[in-house]
C-alpha cells in the first residue's frame, strides 16, 4: 500500500479507486454505481448504495465485538467532569435520543439545529439525527444570536437542541437566552426547543416551545437506524464565504461515510481499538469528521474536550489528557499550540507527562509557521505533520499519508494530495502554472467522495462560488503553490476570508456592519497577522466629512456591534482611521492590494489603481498594529 501508487490509481481510474475504497464500509445495499457525472459539472458517489452513518458509527461497531469498548471520553477540565461511554452504551443514548425525536415530530428529511457546547449529549445529538435520517445542523457556540437565526431561516429545522450553558474557565455562557434572541429574529420558528439543564445555570422554558431534555430523552423508545441512499444528506455545516450569508455546506452520507474510513485508516494512521483525539468544537467541521463520524466509524476511542489548551488550568492540559487516556494521535490547530508555547516556552510542563502512547500530531485550520512547528516536534519529539482541507471538502486534501508507505512529510509545506485529489495551481486567466509558480489553487474534478457537491439550498451559489471560475476544476479559495516534487504550499486566501485563531470568518460580513456606522464613509476590513490568533481582523476606515467621533470611541462602538451581530469568536478589536482606501479607478476598493500589505508582502503598484499615494499611507497605518503583533 504505497502512496505513490494508490494517488496514481485514484487519478486514473477514479471509479475503480473509490470502488475499492467502498469495500471497507458495511453497507445495507452495496452500490454498484460508483460515479455518476452530472451535467452541470457535479458528480455524485455511490447513487444506488444504502447504508446508516449512525448504524455504522455505532450498531456495527458493537457487531464487531467492540460493544464494550470505549467509544467516547468526555473531559471537561471547566466542569471537573469525565465520563466514558461504551460503544454499547453509546448506543443506547443515541437510539433513545433519536426516539425522542422521532416523538417530536422529527422524520428523515427534516432538519434539526443543534447549537450546544462540548458535552457528549452535542455528539449523541448528532447521531441520534443521524440514525433517523434527519439532517442536523450544528451551529457553533461562540456566534451571536443574528448568525444562529440566518442559519435558522436558511435551514428551516422541525427542532433546536439547545443546553443552558457553555463554559469558560472563569465564568457561564448562557446559551439560552441566545436561543431565544435568535428565535425572536429568525421569520422561521421550530416547533420545539430542546433543553439539556446543565448544573451551571438553569434555563427558563417557554411552556409549549421549550422541553426539557431529561424529562422526554430516558423515556423515549429506541429506535433502529434507517437505510438511507448515499446521496442522502448527513448534515449541513454553515461557512462563511464571502457575503454576509454563510454556506451550508451539504455532506451526503456515502460519500462522506467512504472517505472518513479512508482518511482515518490511511491518513492519520488510526485502527480500531485506537484512542483518537480531535481537539475542535462540534461546531466546526473536524468536530464532525475528527471527533465523531471519523473516529467512531472506524472503532476508534474518541476524546471530546471541553476546554482550552491554556487556562483550564494551565498550558499543560493537552499533556495531561494524552496521558491521561494514551491518545494515540490527535488534530488540533497551530493557534492551540502558540497560546501554549507562549504560556510554557520551555515545554515545562509537556515534561511532566508521559506522551510515549502518542504517534502523530496533525495540524491544521491555518498556516502552520515553521517555528511553531519546529517548537511542537522537539519538545514531544514525535511527527508533526501540517496538513491542508476545508469544511467543503470534509477530509485532508494533503497530508502526509501516515498510513500509507513510501509517505513523506516536509516543513513548510501541506505535503502532497491525498489520494483522490489533483491539485493544481492556476494563474487569473485559468492557465495552469508549472512547478514553484504562485497562483489559485485548484482542484480538478471529480472531486473524490465525501466532499459537498451542492449548498443546502442554493445550488447556484455552490456552482458560482466553486466552479464557475476555472472550468473542470474546484477553486478552493486559497492561493499557493506546487513544488517540483508535488508538495502543496499553502500561502492564504485569495478571497474575503479570514482565520482567526482556527475559525473561519467572513470580511465581508464586517464590513457591512461596520459600514453601518452612522460616522463611517466606507471600510475595508482585512485579515492582520497575530502572534496566537493566526490572523485578527482589521478595519480601515474613512470617516465622513465632518465627523468627530474619536478614534478609540469608534473603535469600542464597532466591537461592540460586530460581538453582537456576529459573535465574540470574531476578535474585532482594532481599526484604523485614513483618509482613502486604495480603488481602481472604476471605484473598486483594491482588497487584494491590502492584503497583501498586510502580510508584509512585495506590492508592486497596481496599473488600475486612482492614487498611487495612497498605499504609503495605508502601509504606515498598517505597519502599527503588524509590528504591535
Ligand atoms: N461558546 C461561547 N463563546 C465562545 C465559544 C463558545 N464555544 N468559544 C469562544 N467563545 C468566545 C470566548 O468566550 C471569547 O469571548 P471574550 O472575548 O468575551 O473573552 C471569544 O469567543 C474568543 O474566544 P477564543 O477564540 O477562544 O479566544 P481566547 O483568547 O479565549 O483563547 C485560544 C485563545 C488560542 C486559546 C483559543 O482561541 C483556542 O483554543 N483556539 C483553538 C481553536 C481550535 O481548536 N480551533 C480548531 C478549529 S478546527
Ligand atoms: P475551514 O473551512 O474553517 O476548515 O477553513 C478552511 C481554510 O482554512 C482553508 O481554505 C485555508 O485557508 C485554511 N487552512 C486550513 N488548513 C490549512 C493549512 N494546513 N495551512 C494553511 N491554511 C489552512
Amino acid at each position: 500500500m504505497n502512496y505513490q501508487h494508490y494517488h496514481e490509481r485514484s487519478i486514473a481510474d477514479p471509479a475503480g479507486f473509490w470502488a475499492e475504497q467502498a469495500q471497507a464500509v458495511r453497507w445495507f445495499r452495496q452500490p454498484t454505481e460508483i460515479l455518476r457525472a452530472l451535467a452541470d459539472g457535479t458528480h455524485q458517489w455511490f447513487a444506488d448504495g444504502r447504508l446508516n452513518s449512525c448504524y455504522l458509527a455505532l450498531d456495527h461497531q458493537i457487531e464487531q465485538g467492540r460493544g464494550e469498548q470505549t467509544a467516547l471520553i468526555h473531559d471537561s477540565p471547566v466542569t471537573g467532569g469525565k465520563a466514558r461511554y461504551s460503544y454499547r452504551e453509546l448506543r443506547d443514548e443515541v437510539a433513545r435520543l433519536a426516539g425522542a425525536l422521532r416523538e417530536l415530530g422529527v422524520e428523515k428529511g427534516d432538519r434539526v439545529i443543534i447549537y450546544m457546547p462540548m458535552v457528549p449529549q452535542a455528539a449523541m445529538a448528532m447521531l441520534a439525527c443521524a440514525r433517523i435520517g434527519a439532517v442536523h445542523s450544528v451551529v457553533f457556540g461562540g456566534f451571536a444570536p443574528h448568525e444562529l437565526a440566518l442559519r435558522i431561516d436558511d435551514a428551516r429545522p422541525k427542532l433546536l437542541l439547545t443546553a443552558s450553558c457553555g463554559l469558560e474557565f472563569d465564568r457561564v455562557i448562557e446559551y439560552k437566552p441566545l436561543v431565544d434572541k435568535a428565535l425572536e429574529l429568525a421569520s422561521h420558528q421550530p416547533g420545539h426547543v430542546l433543553v439539556l439543564q446543565r448544573p451551571q445555570a438553569s434555563a427558563a422554558l417557554l411552556p409549549g416551545r421549550d422541553l426539557d431534555w431529561q424529562a422526554r430523552v430516558p423515556l423515549a423508545a429506541p429506535v433502529e437506524p434507517v437505510p438511507l441512499d448515499s446521496g442522502d444528506p448527513l448534515y449541513i455545516m454553515y461557512t462563511s464565504g464571502t457575503t454576509g450569508k454563510p454556506k451550508g455546506v451539504v455532506r451526503d452520507n456515502g460519500g462522506n461515510a467512504v472517505a472518513l474510513s479512508f482518511a482515518m485508516r490511511h491518513v492519520y494512521a488510526m485502527r480500531a481499538g485506537d484512542v483518537w483525539w480531535g481537539i475542535s468544537d462540534v461546531g466546526w467541521v473536524v468536530g464532525h469528521s475528527l471527533i465523531v463520524y471519523g473516529p467512531l466509524m472506524n472503532g476508534c476511542t474518541s476524546i471530546l474536550y471541553e476546554g482550552k489548551p491554556v487556562r483550564t488550568p494551565d498550558a499543560g492540559a493537552y499533556w495531561r489528557v494524552i496521558e491521561e487516556y494514551g491518545v494515540n494521535g490527535l488534530f488540533c490547530a497551530p493557534t492551540a499550540i502558540r497560546a501554549m508555547r507562549k504560556e510554557d516556552p520551555s515545554g515545562e510542563l509537556s515534561g511532566r507527562h508521559d506522551l510515549g502512547s502518542l504517534r502523530h500530531l496533525f495540524l491544521a485550520g491555518e498556516k502552520l509557521d515553521s517555528s511553531t512547528h519546529r517548537w511542537l516536534e522537539e519538545l514531544t519529539g514525535k511527527p508533526v505533520h501540517d496538513h491542508w482541507w476545508q469544511t467543503e471538502t470534509g477530509w485532508p486534501v494533503t497530508a502526509p499519508c501516515a498510513g500509507l508507505e513510501g509517505h513523506t512529510a516536509r516543513h513548510g509545506s501541506s505535503n502532497r494530495p491525498v489520494p483522490g485529489y489533483r491539485v493544481q495551481v492556476m494563474d487569473e486567466q485559468g492557465h495552469l502554472l508549472g512547478a514553484n509558480r504562485q497562483g489559485s489553487i485548484v482542484i480538478a474534478l471529480p472531486l473524490p467522495p465525501g466532499c459537498a457537491q451542492t449548498l443546502w439550498n442554493d445550488h447556484e451559489r455552490y456552482l458560482r462560488s466553486y466552479l464557475s471560475s476555472y472550468p473542470g476544476y474546484y477553486h478552493t479559495g486559497d492561493g499557493g503553490y506546487l513544488d517540483d516534487e508535488g508538495f502543496v504550499y499553502i500561502m492564504g486566501r485569495t478571497d474575503d476570508v479570514i482565520n482567526v485563531a482556527g475559525h473561519r470568518l467572513s470580511t465581508g460580513e464586517m464590513e457591512d456592519l461596520v459600514a453601518r456606522h452612522p460616522a463611517v464613509a466606507e471600510c475595508a476590513v482585512i485579515g492582520i497577522p497575530d502572534a496566537i490568533k493566526g490572523q485578527v481582523p482589521l478595519g480601515l476606515i474613512v470617516l465622513k466629512d465632518g465627523s468627530r467621533i474619536r478614534e478609540e470611541q469608534l473603535q469600542r462602538e464597532l466591537t461592540a456591534s460586530i460581538r453582537e451581530q456576529i459573535g465574540a469568536l470574531a476578535c474585532f478589536q482594532r481599526i484604523a482611521t485614513v483618509k482613502r482606501l486604495p480603488k481602481t479607478r472604476s471605484g473598486k476598493i483594491l482588497r487584494a492590494v491590502l492584503r497583501k500589505i498586510a502580510n508584509g508582502e512585495e506590492v508592486a503598484t497596481p496599473m488600475t489603481i486612482d492614487d498611487p499615494a495612497i498605499l504609503g499611507e495605508i502601509g504606515a497605518a498598517l505597519a502599527l498594529y503588524t509590528r504591535a503583533s
